[in-house]
């Protein structure tokens, strides 16, 4: 962990980063997504700071230009189905600029950022935190939010499976490609489920 006065100095220097690189309206969603990020860490005994960091960071890549987003994308070798593909794209690739250009290395902060659209099989707490922080911010607004508000409050694996089930009903209604990740989330999401169901109380 991090002193006070050097986890406030990396706070100030990832705040600065995100005004100067996201649009203000991606700005306002950060600082929701860091407020929520923060109450659930604290809420379910995660890092706070790291759930801080991880949630001010989350969308660094998100408004890159295409081109450039595209240039990160071959950079990193991440493969085809991410060109063209901002909105898989900018969790990868912001991962990549925090390492490279932040100088932050933990790897739960970058696995955080990294699946914050997919999800991953065996998510982590900080993982589960910054996806759920940024799908239910105040700002979000959508069939079936209030639910998912609903669900964080009982259970975070039960939540993230209401949430990536939505996604996957929604990405195959469109005919669309479905990310592996999201589909093995659900999946490891739906067994943890079921896993604390048949722990006695
Ligand atoms: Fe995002
Ligand atoms: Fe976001």
């Amino acid at each position: 962990m991090n002193s006070m006065g050097e986890h406030e100095a990396l706070v100030r220097k990832c705040r600065d980063r995100i005004t100067r690189d996201l649009k203000p309206r991606r700005v306002i969603h950060t600082e929701c997504v860091v407020a929520e990020a923060v109450a659930l860490a604290k809420k379910h005994g995660a890092d706070v700071q790291k759930a801080e960091i991880a949630a001010w960071l989350h969308d660094i890549a998100r408004n890159l230009p295409q081109e450039e987003m595209n240039r990160y994308v071959k950079e990193l070798d991440l493969g085809v189905r991410y060109l063209d593909n901002k909105n898989l794209a900018h969790s990868k690739v912001g991962a990549a600029i925090i390492k490279n250009e932040l100088g932050i290395t933990d790897p739960e902060i970058l696995y955080a950022v990294s699946y914050h659209t997919t999800g991953r099989e065996g998510m982590t707490l900080l993982d589960k935190i910054i996806f759920l922080a940024d799908a239910m911010e105040p700002n979000r607004n959508y069939p079936g939010v209030e639910r998912l508000r609903e669900l964080v409050r009982e259970d975070l694996d039960k939540a993230c499976a209401y949430s990536l089930r939505r996604t996957k009903d929604y990405v195959e209604s469109k005919g669309e490609y479905l990310d592996p990740d999201t589909l093995n989330a659900l999946e490891y999401c739906e067994r943890e489920i079921r896993k604390n169901e048949r722990k006695p109380d």
